[in-house]
C-alpha cells in the first residue's frame, strides 16, 4: 500500500487517528485525515463533559460529526471513552456512592445506546489503574463507588451495544510492570467470570525509548483471549522517533490479535504534545520520517 490505510488495510488492520471536529474544515488536515487513515476516534468529543454536560442532558452533536466523517469516508470509529476519572462534568465530579453509580451507569447506556451500531470498539473504563508499584486501582470518585464499578460499566455497555468490542484502555501498560500487570490480571478475572470485554487498549504515549518487551506484553494479553490495539500513539521527537514508531507498527503486525493502531493526531501542531513534534506529519502537512517508518512497517508485516 502507498497509504497507511490502504497498507493497513491489506493486512486485515485499520490505522487510525484522534480527530478533533474543529479541525474538519481545515483542509490540509482532512486531506491527509481522509488519504491515510480508516479509522477515527474523538478527541474529546465523546468524554462524558462533551457528552453529558448536564445530568440526563444529552448532547451528540461534536460525537455525532465524527461518525458521519467516517462513515463518509469508509472509516471505522473508536469511540472513547465511556468512563474516565478526568473530564467528568462538573455535576458527577461532585457525587458519590450511590448516586453517582447509578448516574455512571445512565451514561454508558445512553451514550452506548445512542452510537449503537456505529462504534467498532468502545474505551468503556480508561485509565483506572495506579501508577507506580502498587498495581491496583487508582483512587477516584468512580473506585469508591466499589471495586466492581469496572466491570458494571461493561455489562451496561454490553447491554446497550452487543455489536460493538468492549476494551479497558490505559497508558504506561506499554511493558510488562506493575501497572500493566494489574490491568492483565483483571483481564484474566474478567475472562474467568464471563465480564463481558474483548479489547485491551495500550496507549503508547511514548517518550524517546520504548520498553523491550512491548511486544511480549501485547502477546501475553492477546493469549488470554482479548484483541489488543495501541490506541493513542505519539512519540517524542529525537534520534528514535521513527525507530520507535517502527518498532510500535511491527509489534502490532506481529500478534494476529493486533486489530489496529491509532495515533492521538494529524499533525505535530495538532498534538496535546506540543514540542515534542510527536506525530507523524509536521505542522505543514509533510510526511516525516516516521510515516516512512511506519509505512515501511505495515507493508513488511
Ligand atoms: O473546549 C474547551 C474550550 O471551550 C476552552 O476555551 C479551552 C480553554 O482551555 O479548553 C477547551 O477544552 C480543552 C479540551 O482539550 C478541548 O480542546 C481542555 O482544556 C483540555 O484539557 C483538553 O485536553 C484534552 C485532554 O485529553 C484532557 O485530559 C486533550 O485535547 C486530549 O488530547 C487528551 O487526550 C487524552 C485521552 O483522552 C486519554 N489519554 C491521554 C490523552 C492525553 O492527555
Amino acid at each position: 500500500g502507498t497509504t497507511l490505510r490502504a497498507a493497513a488495510a491489506e493486512k486485515g488492520r485499520y490505522f487510525g487517528a484522534a480527530v478533533a471536529t474543529g479541525k474538519l474544515s481545515t483542509s490540509t488536515y482532512t486531506t491527509i485525515l481522509n488519504r491515510e487513515f480508516n479509522s477515527i476516534v474523538a478527541e474529546n468529543e465523546m468524554k462524558w463533559d462533551a457528552t453529558e454536560p448536564q445530568q440526563g442532558r444529552f448532547s451528540y452533536t461534536g460525537g455525532d460529526r465524527i461518525v458521519s466523517h467516517a462513515q463518509a469516508n469508509g472509516m471505522s470509529v473508536r469511540g472513547h471513552a465511556l468512563l474516565w476519572h478526568q473530564q467528568e462534568p462538573g455535576w458527577a465530579q461532585g457525587m458519590s456512592g450511590s448516586a453517582l453509580r447509578s448516574a455512571m451507569i445512565n451514561h454508558v447506556t445512553q451514550v452506548a445506546t445512542h452510537f449503537r451500531g456505529k462504534i467498532y470498539a468502545w474505551d468503556v473504563v480508561n485509565e483506572a489503574f495506579a501508577d507506580g508499584g502498587s498495581g491496583g486501582r487508582r483512587d477516584s470518585n468512580l473506585q469508591r463507588t466499589g471495586n466492581d464499578w469496572i466491570e458494571a460499566a461493561f455489562r451496561a455497555a454490553r447491554a446497550a451495544d452487543p455489536g460493538a468490542k468492549l476494551c479497558y484502555n490505559d497508558y504506561n501498560t506499554d511493558g510488562v510492570n506493575a501497572k500493566s500487570t494489574g490491568v492483565y490480571n483483571m483481564v484474566r478475572d474478567f475472562k474467568s467470570r464471563g465480564v463481558p470485554i474483548d479489547c485491551v487498549g495500550f496507549q503508547s504515549h511514548l517518550g524517546t525509548t520504548i520498553p523491550g518487551d512491548y511486544q511480549a506484553n501485547l502477546k501475553r494479553f492477546a493469549d488470554l483471549g482479548v484483541e489488543v490495539q495501541i490506541t493513542e500513539l505519539d512519540v517524542m521527537t529525537g534520534g528514535n522517533q521513527a525507530n520507535i514508531f517502527g518498532t510500535v507498527t511491527r509489534s502490532c503486525m506481529a500478534i494476529p490479535q493486533c486489530a489496529g493502531i491509532t495515533v492521538w493526531g494529524v499533525r505535530d501542531c495538532d498534538s496535546w504534545r506540543g514540542s515534542d513534534n510527536a506525530l507523524l506529519f509536521d505542522c505543514n502537512g509533510n510526511k516525516k520520517p516516521a510515516y516512512d517508518s511506519v509505512l515501511n512497517a505495515l507493508n513488511a508485516g
